[in-house]
């Protein structure tokens, strides 16, 4: 099986220019049908909780199709850190909204600058991926990053990860998988990661942020976290990654498109 890739086709599936979202453009494709029936077939959503390999699995999946790759999480991380970075109310929802509209973000050669710092790592890190929680939580952050989100599928095919892929995102999409792991499982997994990264971590509060977090993710109005209806599950827990890239990979064989 092969690598996880590095590059930013694989992280983001973009081009290395300078994104932004730009909900006014996605709407009129939507509008124009572009994101329709067809490409459709060529999106494969991948919802879950945190820890659950939905990362890892969507860069294989991508990799074994051709296809491109939408960590959703990451826009999610970037509006939080940009939120702290410049002391913004997390209380205030207008406030947080617009830094989400304004975020200017390059993906390039697998690294993530944002203002032209490389925040590549430090978006990753548990802090970060709490103030995320916070900020997913606000609708209207969501509103700036879903034209941005759909502005990803293009006819070369898209495995999208996050949590409301299949719910909002793509609600449309030939494949939806929802993968999840128990909590004590999913610690472990960030546990080793966070440790590998050289980062600074306890087993103990990371099982207790696990859980915090998917309560939040959850129990928020604002597209909770939930397996879409048409959603197939996957409980990774005692799976190996190859075993699900497998099961994901039959399942694309029979609902996609995968003419290149
Ligand atoms: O997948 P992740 O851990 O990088 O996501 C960080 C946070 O962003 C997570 O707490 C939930 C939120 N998120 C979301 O609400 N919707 C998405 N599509 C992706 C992530």
């Amino acid at each position: 099986m092969a690598e996880v890739p590095k590059t930013q086709e694989h992280l983001f599936g973009g081009s290395p220019e300078k994104q932004t979202p730009n909900p006014a453009y996605c709407t009129l494709r939507l509008l124009r049908g572009e994101i329709g029936k067809n490409m459709n077939q060529k999106i494969i959503t991948i919802d879950g909780p945190s820890g659950s390999g939905k990362g890892t699995i969507a860069a294989l999946v991508a990799a074994h199709l051709g296809w491109r790759v939408l960590d959703s999480g990451a826009l999610y991380r970037l509006t939080g850190l940009q939120a702290r970075n410049q002391n913004a109310d997390f209380h205030n929802a207008d406030v947080l909204g617009e830094v989400a509209e304004n975020l200017q973000v390059e993906f390039e050669h697998g690294k993530i600058h944002l203002e032209k710092q490389d925040v590549t790592d430090s978006i990753r890190s548990e802090k970060a991926g709490n103030d995320a929680s916070r900020v997913a939580a606000v609708t209207q952050v969501r509103a700036a990053l879903l034209g941005w989100q759909q502005h990803f599928a293009t006819s070369q095919g898209l495995v999208a990860d996050g949590r409301d892929m299949g719910t909002v995102v793509f609600p449309r999409a030939a494949l939806k998988i929802f993968l999840t792991a128990s909590a004590e499982e999913r610690a472990r997994r960030r546990y080793k990661q966070l440790k590998e990264k050289g980062m600074p971590v306890i087993l103990t509060s990371l099982v207790e942020e696990i859980r915090e977090r998917d309560e939040r993710d959850m129990n928020r109005e604002e597209a909770p976290l939930r397996a879409a209806d048409d959603a197939l599950t996957i409980d990774s827990s005692t799976l190996t990654i190859d075993e699900v890239v497998e099961q994901i990979l039959a399942q694309a064989h029979k609902y996609c498109d995968l003419t290149p």
